[in-house]
C-alpha cells in the first residue's frame, strides 16, 4: 500500500532534500510538505518536483494547533518526518521566542495530533548542539544534554517532549541529532552559503572571534539519507547521531572556500565572537553505522566544491532568496 509521509519544514534547506530524496527513491509514495514559509522556507527549493502527484504542498504554521489538526483530519498520514523549525543560533540570541513557539509548541502540536491519528512512525530530527560544548573526545547518545544557546535550549526541550511520548504513551518517535550541513540551497545566513556569497561579492568574510571553532561537517544528502534509514529501521524511542566524525575550525572552512574560488585569504576578517559561543561539537557516531548500516559517502574536500559550484552556477536561486526577501519586506 502506498504510504504517505508527512514532512514539516519541507521548503527549507534539509528538509526540500529530504523530500526529494524520498519522491526519487521510492515509487509508491506520497508525500505532504507542511511548511509555515517563514523568511528561510522558499518553495523554489522544490521546483522539480512540484508538479508531482505523489507530492502536495500545505501552508501550516505548527504552531496554531488548528492547522495542526486540519492537516490530519483532511489526510491519512503514515509517517511524519519533522524537519520544521526556527534554526539560526544568531536569530536566537537576538530573541527566543520564535524559537520557543515553533520549536516546543510547534512539536508538541505535531506530536499530539500524531499520536492521536495513530501515526506508526515519527522521526525528530535534532541536532549536536543540544550537548553544548564538547570541548574534546565526543558525544554519544547517553551523553547529557546541556544546550548553550536559546536555538539549542529549543530543540534540547522538543527532543525531550518526544522522548516523553514515547516514554509515557508508547508513541513510536525516533530522535535523529546531526552535525552541521552544507549543500545547495541553504539559506545564506549560515557559514557555508554566507562565506561563499561574500568572496562571490569580494567582499570581507566575517569570522567569530579567533576562527577555532570545530563543526563537524556532512553532506545535506548523507544526512538525508540516515533519516531514511532511522525512518525504516531505527528502533522507537531510540537517539541516533548522524556525523562526518570529522571536526573542522571555521577559519580553516572559510580559507578552503577561498582556495576553491581562486581569492585570497586577506577577505577573511575576524569580527566580536557570538555571544556564548560553543567552541566545538563533535558526535560518535557508531550506533547508526553497526546497527542501521549507514555511513557518510561524501568526504568533506568532495563536497565542498561541488557546493561551492552549485553556488557560483545558481543565479536563479539567488534570485529566488532576493524575491522572497522583497516580498517580506
Ligand atoms: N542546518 C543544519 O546544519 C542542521 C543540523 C542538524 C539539525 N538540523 C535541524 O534540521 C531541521 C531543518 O534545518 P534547516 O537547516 O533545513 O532549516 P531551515 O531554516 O532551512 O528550514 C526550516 C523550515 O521550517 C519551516 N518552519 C519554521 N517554523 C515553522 C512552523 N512554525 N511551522 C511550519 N514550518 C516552520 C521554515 O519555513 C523552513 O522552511 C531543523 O529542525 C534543525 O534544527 C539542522
Amino acid at each position: 500500500m502506498t504510504q504517505t509521509i508527512l514532512v514539516t519544514g519541507g521548503a527549507g534547506f534539509i528538509g526540500s532534500h529530504f523530500i526529494r530524496y524520498l519522491l526519487r527513491t521510492y515509487q509508491e509514495i506520497r508525500v505532504i510538505n507542511a511548511d509555515a514559509l517563514t523568511y528561510s522556507g522558499n518553495l523554489f527549493n522544490l521546483r522539480d518536483v512540484e508538479k508531482d502527484p505523489r507530492y502536495e504542498f500545505l501552508r501550516v504554521d505548527l504552531a496554531v494547533r488548528e492547522q495542526v489538526e486540519k492537516v490530519f483530519a483532511g489526510h491519512r498520514i503514515d509517517q511524519v518526518v519533522h524537519f520544521a523549525a526556527e534554526s539560526h543560533v544568531d536569530r536566537s540570541i537576538e530573541g527566543a521566542w520564535p524559537f520557543i513557539r515553533s520549536n516546543i509548541i510547534g512539536t508538541h502540536h505535531l506530536l499530539e495530533a500524531s499520536m492521536k491519528k495513530n501515526v506508526d512512525r515519527f522521526v525528530h530530527v535534532s541536532t549536536d548542539e543540544v550537548y553544548g560544548s564538547i570541548p574534546y573526545g565526543k558525544a554519544d547518545e547517553q551523553t547529557l544534554l546541556a544546550p548553550g544557546n536559546p536555538y539549542s535550549a529549543s530543540k534540547a526541550s522538543s527532543d525531550l517532549l518526544c522522548l516523553a511520548f514515547h516514554h509515557t504513551y508508547g508513541f513510536p518517535v525516533v530522535i535523529t541529532r546531526c552535525t552541521n550541513n552544507y549543500g545547495p540551497n541553504q539559506y545564506p545566513e549560515k557559514l557555508i552559503p554566507h562565506l561563499i556569497r561574500q568572496a562571490m561579492k569580494n567582499q570581507p568574510l566575517p569570522i567569530y572571534g579567533n576562527g577555532q571553532q570545530e563543526r563537524d561537517w556532512i553532506h545535506v544528502i548523507d544526512h538525508c539519507r540516515a533519516v531514511d534509514v532511522v525512518r525504516l529501521h531505527g528502533r522507537a524511542g531510540e537517539v541516533y547521531h548522524i556525523g562526518a566524525e570529522n571536526p573542522i575550525p571555521n577559519l580553516q572552512v572559510a580559507k578552503k572556500i577561498l582556495d576553491l574560488m581562486g581569492k585570497p585569504h586577506s577577505l577573511i576578517q575576524h569580527v566580536a565572537d557570538r555571544l556564548g559561543h560553543d567552541i566545538r561539537y563533535s558526535l560518535d557516531s557508531s550506533k547508526i553505522r553497526t546497527e542501521l548500516g549507514w555511513a557518510p559517502t561524501i568526504s568533506f574536500d568532495e563536497g565542498l566544491e561541488q557546493t561551492v559550484q552549485w553556488y557560483l552556477t545558481h543565479a536563479e536561486w539567488w534570485a529566488s532568496i532576493e524575491q522572497r526577501r522583497a516580498e517580506r519586506g
